[in-house]
């Protein structure tokens, strides 16, 4: 297959590059290097099965490809929120332009959408079927919202003109190559302890997440793609069940680095859920998938690349 990766140099992306030539595909990046970074795709660059061009995803553009994966958007707060209107374009234009391509060279097409899009959830896990409790009008609103619209877009073009579509609802991410300073969660406090440094929790450090790691996401979203069946279009949550409070990260990190780490808490910033966490039989049910990777393993990896990275040094 040709495959076009939108966002394939950032985080994620560079990471489902490497699976996807692993796979016997070519690949094809564009990216408009906002987030992302060449370093991240630097060992795949002068291969002759991939090809990275700069491009920004609210210009259109013509490629023969026949499956696209649509990734192109800033995913931490204060990126996506450095210019929320360029966001909104990004996810909005981002996949009006990928849809229309899909559309014309008949290619298969996969939007990373995201547990966002039910923001601050009044049921609990979510299933696929919960509709969302978001603010439209929050600092939060322009990923939120514009991701939400993204997949209406989808499915729009999915019931009008039949192109064959992906919806992968991606929950917290962690790994190697996530962006130093990008204000997430699993870099924040890794940074902050490779530099000694106290480690900051904001609330009371009760409030939880699910935390994934990147090979078992990007799995998921092989898998999606690869997956044939009437219902392939209806969106699919994919991310780990365990749910894990700030407090214990802290603890399973200071583990894994084998330190105690002290911590300072911060108000919780607007609109920041309380709790997530995603219901993944659709995922087990359909695709067949479960994560592997346990949080120790994963913040072993990512600690000891955050370390090769230089930070703390
Ligand atoms: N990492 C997570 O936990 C997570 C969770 C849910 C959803 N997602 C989604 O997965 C995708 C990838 O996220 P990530 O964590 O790898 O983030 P990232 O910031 O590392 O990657 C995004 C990539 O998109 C590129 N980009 C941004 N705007 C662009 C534009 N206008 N044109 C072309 N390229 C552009 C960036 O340069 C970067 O390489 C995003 O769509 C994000 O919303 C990620």
């Amino acid at each position: 297959m040709r495959v076009l990766v939108t966002g394939g140099a950032g985080f994620l992306g560079s990471h489902l590059c490497d699976r996807l030539l692993g796979d016997g595909h070519q690949v094809i990046v564009l990216d408009s290097l906002f987030t992302g970074s060449k370093d991240n795709i630097a060992h795949l660059l002068g291969r002759n099965d991939f090809e990275f061009v700069r491009h920004d995803v609210v210009q259109p553009i013509l490629l023969e490809v026949d499956w696209i994966f649509n990734l192109a958007c800033p995913a931490s707060p204060i990126h996506y929120q450095y210019n929320p209107v360029k966001t909104v374009k990004t996810s909005v234009m981002g996949a009006l332009n990928m849809l229309g391509l899909a559309k014309r060279v008949k290619a298969r097409i996969l939007q990373a959408s995201t547990s966002e899009v039910y923001s601050d959830p009044q049921v609990h896990p979510q299933t696929e079927t919960y509709w969302g409790h978001v603010n439209p009008i929050g600092v939060r609103s322009c990923y939120d919202e514009g991701k939400r619209v993204a997949a209406t877009l989808l499915m729009d073009y999915h019931r009008q003109s039949g192109v064959d579509i992906r919806i992968a609802r991606i929950f917290n991410t962690y790994g190697p190559r996530m962006a130093v300073g990008d204000g997430r969660v699993v870099s924040n406090f890794i940074e902050q302890a490779l530099r000694g440094e106290t480690i900051t929790i904001y609330g009371d450090g009760e409030h939880t997440r699910c935390f994934c790691y990147v090979d078992d996401l990007i799995d998921g979203l092989v898998r999606l793609m690869n997956y044939e069946a009437d219902n392939a279009h209806e969106p699919i949550n994919i991310g780990n069940t365990r749910e894990q409070s700030m407090n214990e990260l802290v603890t399973a990190l200071g583990e894994v680095m084998g330190k105690t780490l002290t911590t300072e808490r911060r108000p919780l910033p607007k609109d920041d859920p309380t709790r997530r966490r995603p219901d993944t039989t659709r995922a087990t049910e359909r695709l067949g998938w479960k994560p592997k990777v346990t949080i120790e393993e994963g913040l072993e990896k990512t600690v000891e690349d955050f370390r090769r990275r230089g930070v703390g040094a």
